[in-house]
């Protein structure tokens, strides 16, 4: 069929652009074992280096010796922090503003810390190494509770001058690190203290990790002849880590190039900088060969990036009618043995202080307190936002206690709180603005789909049941509804180390009317080379398919602050839509002289320019193309290349509203989650496939973390939960069937009105899920539980609330 007479509607459904369910162009790769991922990558003459780590969670170290592991043959080389020391790299900074030991530097702080590195010739060898390296430790007293910690005479980082301030302010004790305010503390006080009803409560966050399927690692190339370093790593912000590495070695930016080929998986964990980049590199130098890192599951579960780790304590009020008046919440948050927190450099406890969560709350006030203990550093975003799920969790908790007290249904006291359409763009009490929202829609559409008074009445039901000796199941309702705060920028307020966070796209036009599209960021599995291409093809008029997206790459890619904290549609999203309209005001020029008439006589229509009025007047974007590079257009380059940096105005705030049905065997402690409706709204959506998915992975996620996974500590600071056999990660046993819904209410500031959406599940799932577990024992007395809600701890709530008698 000629060109000119497919129909609007083919010539849309042809370029597959945005609100497409287009498949996911990588999986044909991923699904044939044809993915490139840094274990992959094998380089002629490669070694392998490994740690050797510390059993001891506090500990000094008075001697290493290597002789021994240095006979094992195909054992190159055993460095310590004294042969990283000449080089200034026996220490690194962290991301937040922090030093960590890059090598144990005279003591170690957590278990399995970085002692020495054994570069051998493959990694069996290494294994031998390590084995025979001979650390000599004296014991330190440990220190694995951060309140302890603030009371201790220990003092556990013996580098830092006990009366300096820290990287966020002054200092309390030699443990502490730093304080963090939001909002206003007197008037919330005296809000508080004058209201008609006040909530109390205090939870525990408990830490974890978001483990994903691949563990993190490098291969550092060191080309001493052309002055190169080459960097493969599991990095979710190689152009960060590009400047890093310079500004640490001293090797010029433009010697540096940082490759994040496929990854499997990031979830925060493969944001920060760890031990094991820097030795790859300088092993590379020292031995001229390439040099491979890879963590087994061990190392990943128990050495890089915790997530969580809150004890939050909170205070809520309201007026007799359930109206919310004031907020307050204390978190005293165990950063272990080093700060090493991914969150921008203004945010020392994140995104916290969202915290005010979907509701209108005029007064409210966020104290943070950031502590050292023995404990493995990190204190990542598991997806989400920089502790944004800390906050949510908060404040539906808050909203759930407070229901109690105020003996009222929690599903209408959020609704009488929410903040109201008219008010967007809203600016909460503890700063944020809120861009746009419409949740009163949202929940009324959940609580209709799932029945709401109808399981109600069941649940009425079911306890009568079970007092009157009828069933031994219990029925718990867990609602949650949830504002994220994602898309980090802008730049005038975000920045990780001084790097501001924007992002970037750069777009080539071929002459025969395909494209590549590079960008700052970096897909983990979220499937930016399928919907950023989407969005190009609604932007400039090329199928999808025809568009090559490219990530990781900091030779080829434009500087970019890299994926995480859902900021990859807020931000390159962005850049993307901006770098394709600058592609199209260009092409309007070349279809106007094509057309020889006024630039403004012709207008954009799904693939091509028309001339107005005469739509049978026509060149597509595939003609303008091949005339970009081949006519000779006066007062036009040749070409047709964009580039957008893209500083976002603003943060996106997506929100969702969720409901979880279960049923809870008291004498097993077993949940079965019968129902879970999911709504999220996330703006404009780009490919609803990819957001179901992104949906189904999210509350995954969020039902392993609600109701077991953890990482767990003795008082001795021994891991207890550093393989799969202790961690949980649900399986599809585990996992029910997930009923997606969505609104969509646009962000008024992005371009094409989309917000981010990869985290949202995580964020509303965990309380979600723990509410409903919650919400089965409130007729018996429950206010709070901490979670993990494993079935041991179930049965013990059962036990605590006399349902075994
Ligand atoms: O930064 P990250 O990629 O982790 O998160 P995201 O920006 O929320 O995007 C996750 C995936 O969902 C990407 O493939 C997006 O293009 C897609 N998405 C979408 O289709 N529509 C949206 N409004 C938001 C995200």
């Amino acid at each position: 069929m000629k060109d000119e007479v497919i129909s609007r509607d083919d010539r849309v459904a042809n370029l597959k652009g945005m609100g497409c369910s287009r498949k996911r162009v990588e999986d044909a790769r991923f699904t044939q074992g044809k993915g490139n991922y840094v274990d992959d990558i094998k380089l002629d003459g490669m070694l392998f280096g490994d740690f050797v780590r510390s059993p001891y969670a506090h500990a000094r170290i008075k001697g290493i010796n290597a002789e021994e592991a240095l006979k094992i043959p195909g054992v190159l080389a055993v460095l310590t922090a004294e042969d990283l020391a000449p080089l200034g790299l026996h220490w690194m900074p962290t991301l937040a503003g922090d030093k960590q030991m890059v090598l144990a530097d005279g003591k170690v702080l957590f278990q399995g810390q970085e002692v020495a590195f054994v570069v051998a010739e493959d990694r069996y060898a290494a294994a031998d190494g390590i084995e025979l390296v001979e650390v000599d430790y004296e014991e330190l007293p440990v220190i694995v509770d951060p309140f302890e910690s603030l009371k201790s005479d220990v003092v556990l980082r013996e580098d830092l001058d006990p009366n300096a301030d820290g990287a966020h302010g002054p200092r309390k004790h030699p443990n502490h690190i730093f304080t963090w305010e939001a909002g206003d503390k007197e008037p919330t006080e005296e809000v508080i203290a004058n209201a008609d009803i006040v909530a109390e409560e205090s939870m525990y966050y408990h830490r974890t990790h978001p483990c994903p399927l691949e563990t993190c690692g490098s291969v550092a190339l060191m080309d001493k002849v052309n002055g190169k370093l080459t960097l493969w790593g599991t990095f979710q912000a190689p152009h960060a880590i590009r400047t890093i590495v310079s500004l640490i070695s001293g090797i010029e930016e433009h010697n540096i190039r940082v490759i994040s080929p496929d990854i499997g998986g990031g979830f925060g964990n493969k944001v920060g900088a760890y031990p094991g980049y820097v030795c790859s590199v300088v092993a590379s130098i020292v031995t001229g060969r390439p040099v491979k890192w890879i963590e087994d599951r061990m190392d990943n579960l128990m050495t890089t990036a915790f997530a969580r780790d809150y004890w939050m304590k909170g205070k809520i009020s309201a007026t007799k009618e359930g109206k919310i008046t004031g907020l307050q919440c204390h978190v005293t948050a165990d950063h272990g043995g080093f700060d090493a927190c991914a969150d921008p450099t203004k945010f020392p406890a994140g995104f916290m202080n969202i915290c005010t969560g979907s509701y209108d709350i005029p007064t409210a006030y966020l104290e943070v307190d950031g502590v050292y203990t023995n404990k493995a550093p990190g204190g990542v975003s598991y997806r989400c936002s920089f502790r944004v799920t800390e906050a949510v969790y908060f404040i539906e908790r808050m909203i759930e206690v407070l229901a109690i007290k105020l003996n009222m249904d929690s599903a209408e006291l959020r609704r009488i709180n929410f903040i109201k359409k008219e008010q967007f763009p809203y600016k909460a009490a503890l700063g944020w603005e809120y861009d746009s929202g419409d949740y009163h829609t949202a929940w009324d559409k959940a609580l209709k789909t799932v029945d709401y008074d109808g399981l109600r009445a069941e649940q009425a039901q079911r306890v009568e049941d079970f007092k009157a000796g009828k069933t031994r199941k219990l029925m718990g309702i867990g609602l949650s509804f949830f504002t994220e705060i994602v898309g980090a920028g802008p730049v005038k307020n975000c920045d990780i180390l001084g790097l501001g966070m924007f992002d970037s796209c750069e777009i080539r036009i071929h002459p025969t009317g395909s494209a590549i599209a590079r960008l700052g960021t970096i897909s983990q599995g979220q499937g930016h080379a399928t919907t950023f291409a989407q969005i190009l093809a609604s932007e400039i008029g090329l199928p999808a398919d025809s568009i090559t997206i490219e990530e990781g790459d900091t030779d080829t890619a434009p500087y970019g602050l890299g994926t995480y904290g859902s900021r990859s549609t807020p931000v390159a999203g962005a850049a993307t839509a901006m770098a394709g309209r600058k592609i199209r005001a260009k092409a309007q020029m070349i279809a106007a002289y094509l057309l020889e008439v006024h630039d403004n006589d012709v207008e954009f229509d799904v693939d091509r320019f028309v001339v107005k009025g005469a739509p049978e007047r026509f060149k597509t974007m595939k003609e303008i193309a091949f005339a970009a590079y081949n006519q000779a257009i006066p007062g036009l380059e040749p070409g047709l290349e964009a580039v957008s940096y893209y500083d976002p105005p603003n943060m996106t705030y997506p929100f969702g509203a969720y409901v979880c049905v279960m049923d809870i065997d008291v004498d097993t402690g077993v949940p079965e989650i019968r129902r879970f409706y999911a709504l999220d709204d996330c703006g404009t959506r780009i490919n609803p496939m990819i957001i179901e998915g992104q949906v189904h992975g999210g509350l995954t996620e969020a039902l392993a973390v609600a109701l077991g996974q953890e990482i767990a500590y003795d008082d001795m600071g021994n891991c207890k939960t550093g393989t799969l056999m202790d961690f949980f990660l649900p399986t599809a046993w585990e996992v029910p069937n997930y009923e997606t819904d969505f609104t969509v209410t646009p962000s008024p500031h992005h371009p094409i009105g989309a917000k981010g959406v990869g985290e949202s599940p995580h964020v509303g799932g965990v309380p979600c899920f723990s509410n409903a577990v919650q919400d089965a024992f409130r007729p018996f007395g429950n206010t709070h539980t901490n979670m993990p809600h494993d079935h041991w701890r179930i049965w013990k709530t059962a036990n605590g609330l006399g349902l075994h008698d």
